[in-house]
């Protein structure tokens, strides 16, 4: 491994914008970095540092993680321990960790679902992997039916009192699951921080119900898969490259989603964005921040390349009339 020394730019927090996470104390970087994808042992440990490093200098203070991501699961956890003993121990109260529990990580009942057992038992372990006393937000990563809400939202708040995490935070609730939870954690004495719901030009669901839930609650939004997956750049349009998602024939971002009408919608948008002088990417992001209930949008990177044409977006989040009716018009189509 090449053996590098970090140290930090000087002006990491010049050009990053922090919005207010809802009614919290808390402010976010416009742009977090998640680690779903390209930090696990199947990918190159230093490209991730490098990346990690690359973000930390341009103010994004948030990385999010869960107890299942990389390949193999826990890998994502235990290459940021890594990194954070390397390179960012000092800068522990720069940071803002996140983890979460609730999809499949270990085999038998305990290790799936959102159960007291398993998120404590979960939480226990990402503390371990990530090397850190605590991790700042802790979520349930999903809703589960099986298990009485108020249980989960008591291990949540169990989890904060004992100090394992700063604040508690759900992700992938639908607008009356999470009002339920906010209930519950606000009689708790633990009042939710931060919902964490997929959302892009081509995800819309979070319009209708979830978003204006979380202003009347006072929560804040941080949004996942902001370009699709990397549908919503220009990487698609003229072929499938080479160590792509989609090449890498992830389950999640198959050849399956690159339909004619998709690929036509991303041609448009993408010559829109030109005129406004971004990058597909670029123009995806600022559309996402037009919106002032989003606290942070949750980027994922496999490259530094891709990371600093992502944080350009916010060289740029303003549109005209004409050209929110013309995108809305494109996703209509
Ligand atoms: N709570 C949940 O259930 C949940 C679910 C999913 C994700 N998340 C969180 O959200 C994070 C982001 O999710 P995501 O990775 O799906 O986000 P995304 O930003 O929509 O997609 C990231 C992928 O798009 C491609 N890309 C990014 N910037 C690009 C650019 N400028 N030009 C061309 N291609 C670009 C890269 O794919 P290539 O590999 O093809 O280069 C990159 O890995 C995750 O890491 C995780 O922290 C949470």
């Amino acid at each position: 491994m090449n053996i590098i020394d970090y140290s930090p730019s000087n002006n990491r927090y010049e050009s990053m914008l922090y919005r207010p996470c809802g009614i919290s104390g808390l402010k976010l970087p416009a742009l977090s970095l998640g680690m779903w994808h390209n930090f696990g042992d199947i990918d190159s440990f230093d490209t991730g540092r490098k990346i990690i490093h690359a973000a930390f200098d341009a103010g994004i203070t948030h990385f999010d993680l869960a107890n299942n991501y990389g390949t193999p699961y826990g890998s994502a956890e235990d290459n940021m321990g890594r990194i954070i003993k390397k390179d960012l121990h000092a800068y522990r109260d720069e940071l803002i960790i996140s983890s979460k529990a609730g999809y499949d990580m270990w085999p038998g009942p305990y290790g799936i679902g959102s159960s007291r057992k398993y998120l404590i038992a979960s939480c226990n372990q990402s503390l371990k992997r990530l090397g850190v006393e605590y991790v700042d937000i802790f979520y349930s990563h999903c809703y589960n039916a099986e298990t009485p809400i108020e249980e989960t939202m008591m291990a949540l708040d169990q989890i904060v009192r004992q100090g394992k995490a700063l604040y508690a935070g759900i992700s992938n609730y639908g607008p009356d699951e999470a009002q339920k939870a906010f209930d519950i954690l606000r009689d708790l004495g633990t009042p939710c921080l931060i919902h964490q719901p997929r959302y892009s030009m081509f995800e819309r669901t979070p319009e209708h119900g979830l978003f204006n839930t979380l202003e009347a609650n006072g929560v804040g939004a941080i949004v996942y898969s902001p370009l699709a997956q990397g549908l919503l750049t220009d990487k698609y349009l003229k072929e499938i490259p080479e160590n792509s998602r989609v090449a890498k024939d992830n389950p999640f971002l198959t050849k399956d989603h690159l339909t004619p009408e998709i690929l036509v919608k991303i041609s448009q948008l993408n010559t829109l964005a030109g005129q406004r002088n971004q990058s597909l990417a670029q123009m995806a992001i600022a559309w996402i921040l037009r919106d002032e209930r989003v606290s942070s949008v949750l980027i994922g990177a496999s490259s530094i390349k891709q990371l600093q044409n992502n944080l350009g977006a916010l060289k740029n989040i303003h549109f005209s009339q004409s050209e929110y009716e013309q995108i809305e018009q494109i996703l209509a189509s």
